[in-house]
């Protein structure tokens, strides 16, 4: 059989999934992703619509409860900071972080708008966080620890939640295989809407001292010790 081209695939999935033509979007620019982003964050969200989205169009892989998977190196999505989430689905779509998967999810699914972002994100924001059991072998926790809290808490926080604002994401609750492969997609410039700092930070590790982060960190478990933003009706917003 004759191999399908790049558009004929594309029509075939447009095709199968009933969605309209799209057009495909070329590599943007960071700034491009951050005005979507900041335009993103100043629409209501509608946490309701956004989990009809995620089950139809995301659940297949990330899980019914958005907890992932180790074993194909998919994220938990559970409970991470929304102003991140909305960032990540932004880069996707744009093509700012690289991920063939991500890249026909969020085509085939037509959910490219803002508005799509920060509904799916209400929604996986406001998901309870569940513990993984898989960890590294534990002979690196400790250099993990003194590697984390030197280089890597002033922004992640030193329980991993991430930052105030949600754009620097929480690393607790996550796969050990995600963590790892992050750990190196981020040091060889696969996300490249990224601050070139946090690229040298990873890219000064080596293998053993990456795993040893991962293992520690894939220990951090539970909810946060405590959520410092909290949305007018009290309840944690990111
Ligand atoms: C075909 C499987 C698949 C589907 C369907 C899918 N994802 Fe993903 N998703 C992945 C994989 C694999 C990654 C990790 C990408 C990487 O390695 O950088 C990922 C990463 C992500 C991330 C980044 C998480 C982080 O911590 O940085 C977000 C957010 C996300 N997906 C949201 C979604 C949403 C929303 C949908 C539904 C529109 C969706 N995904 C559908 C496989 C999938
Ligand atoms: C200067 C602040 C800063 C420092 C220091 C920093 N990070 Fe990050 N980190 C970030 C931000 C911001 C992101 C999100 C990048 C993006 O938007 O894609 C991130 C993302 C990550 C991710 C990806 C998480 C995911 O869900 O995909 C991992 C893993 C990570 N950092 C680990 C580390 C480790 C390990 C260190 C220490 C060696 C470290 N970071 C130091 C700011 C920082």
């Amino acid at each position: 059989m004759a191999k399908l081209s790049g558009p004929t695939i594309t029509l075939l999935v447009l095709a199968a999934s009933g969605a309209q033509m799209l057009p495909q979007p070329a590599r943007a620019s960071p700034a491009q992703v951050d005005r979507l982003v900041q335009t993103a964050l100043q629409l209501d969200r509608n946490p309701a619509r956004g989990g009809r989205l995620y089950a139809k169009n995301c659940s297949s892989c990330h899980g019914p409860d958005a907890l992932g998977d180790s074993v194909r190196v998919i994220p938990s999505l559970a409970g991470q900071r929304r102003a991140y989430l909305i960032k990540q689905l932004a880069d996707f779509t744009e093509l700012e972080r690289e991920s063939e998967p991500m890249h026909a999810a969020l085509a085939r699914s037509g959910l490219t708008q803002p508005q799509d972002w920060v509904d799916v994100a209400a929604h996986l924001n406001s998901l309870p966080v569940a513990a993984f059991q898989e960890t590294g072998d534990g002979e690196g926790v400790e250099l993990g620890e003194a590697i984390f809290q030197e280089q890597c808490a002033s922004c992640h926080e030193e329980d991993g939640r991430g930052d105030d604002d949600g754009f620097v994401p929480s690393l607790r609750n996550q796969h050990y295989s995600y963590l790892l492969r992050q750990s190196r997609s981020l040091a060889t410039w696969h996300r490249h809407n990224v601050e070139p700092d946090l690229v040298r930070f990873l890219d000064s590790l080596d293998i053993d001292e990456l795993t040893a982060v991962a293992d520690y960190l894939s220990r951090m478990r539970g909810p946060t010790r405590d959520r410092t933003r909290l949305d007018q009706d009290g309840t944690a917003g990111d």
